[in-house]
C-alpha cells in the first residue's frame, strides 16, 4: 500500500477545497470528480469515521461506551491510499493495513457512524490526520465540518446541498436499480431524520460556514456542480 502524502503531490500554489453538506447531497461523486479534473488529492473523511466505526461494530463495543470506542480506535492505524497508481482522486481505505473500502459501505456500519463519529477524541484523532494531509494544499476534502473546523482557513468552501425530496428521491432511484424493494417515504424520513441528527449533535454540527459558497443541486447535474466549483476554483486562484 501507497499510503497517500500530499506532499509530495503538491506542487505550491495549489488549493485547499473544502466541500460540506448534508447526507446525500451527491458531496463524494463531486469531490471524486473535481479532484480528477484538478489533478487534486481527495480526502474522503466519511470514510475515516466510517473505517472507525467498522472497528468498533467488529468489536461489539456497545455505542455509548464512549471511553472505551475512544481506546479502540487509538491504538489503530485508519489510512488512505490511492486506489490508483494514475490519480488520487480514488481511494481506498486501510484498517490496520486491511482494505475495508466495501465493507464500510454495509447498513449496520452507517446506522452506527453517528454514534461513533460524536466521540470527541475520535474526531481529535481523525481531525489531525486530515489537517496532516491536507497541510500542502492541492486537495479537496468531504465531510460535515471541513469549512468550520478541520481548515477553517480552506481556500474554497462549498456547502453543497438539495432538498430533501431531492436527495430520498436520489437515493430511491438508486435502490431500486440495485433491485431493492424500497418505499420512499420510509427513505425521506430516515433523510430527514438524519438531518436532524447531524444539524444538532454537540460535537462539530453540520452547519455551512460563514464563507462557503452553497449550491443548491436540486437542477443541477454533477459535471454542473462540478463546473461550478472549477469557474469558483480559478477565480481563488487569479
Ligand atoms: O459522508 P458519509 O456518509 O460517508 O459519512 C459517514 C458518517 O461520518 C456520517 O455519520 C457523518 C460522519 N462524518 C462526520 O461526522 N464528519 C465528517 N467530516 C465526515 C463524516
Amino acid at each position: 500500500m501507497n499510503e497517500l502524502n500530499s506532499q509530495s503531490w503538491v506542487a505550491s500554489q495549489k488549493l485547499k477545497v473544502a466541500i460540506d453538506g448534508p447526507a446525500g447531497a451527491g458531496k463524494s461523486t463531486v469531490a471524486q470528480q473535481l479532484a480528477h479534473k484538478l489533478g487534486y488529492l481527495y480526502i474522503d473523511t466519511g470514510a475515516m469515521y466510517r473505517a472507525a466505526t467498522l472497528l468498533v461494530v467488529r468489536a461489539k463495543v456497545p455505542l455509548d461506551h464512549q471511553m472505551a470506542i475512544a481506546e479502540l480506535v487509538s491504538h489503530s492505524t485508519i489510512e488512505l491510499a490511492p486506489a490508483d497508481a494514475n490519480s488520487q482522486s480514488k481511494v481506498q481505505v486501510f484498517l490496520n493495513k486491511e482494505d475495508v473500502s466495501l465493507a464500510i459501505r454495509q447498513e449496520a456500519v452507517t446506522a452506527a457512524t453517528s454514534a461513533v463519529s460524536a466521540v470527541v477524541p475520535v474526531r481529535e484523532l481523525l481531525v489531525n490526520k486530515q489537517r496532516q494531509l491536507a497541510k500542502d494544499g492541492g486537495v479537496v476534502l468531504d465531510g460535515r465540518d471541513i469549512g468550520t473546523v478541520v481548515l477553517p482557513d480552506a481556500d474554497l468552501k462549498i456547502f453543497l446541498t438539495a432538498t430533501p425530496e431531492v436527495r430520498a428521491k436520489r437515493r430511491y432511484d438508486e435502490l431500486c436499480a440495485l433491485g431493492e424493494k424500497v418505499e420512499y417515504e420510509t427513505i425521506l424520513s430516515n433523510i430527514v431524520a438524519r438531518d436532524h441528527k447531524d444539524s444538532n449533535r454537540a460535537v462539530a454540527p453540520l452547519r455551512q460556514a460563514q464563507d462557503a459558497v452553497m449550491i443548491l443541486t436540486d437542477h443541477m447535474s454533477v459535471p454542473q456542480v462540478v463546473d461550478t466549483i472549477i469557474k469558483l476554483a480559478d477565480k481563488r486562484q487569479a
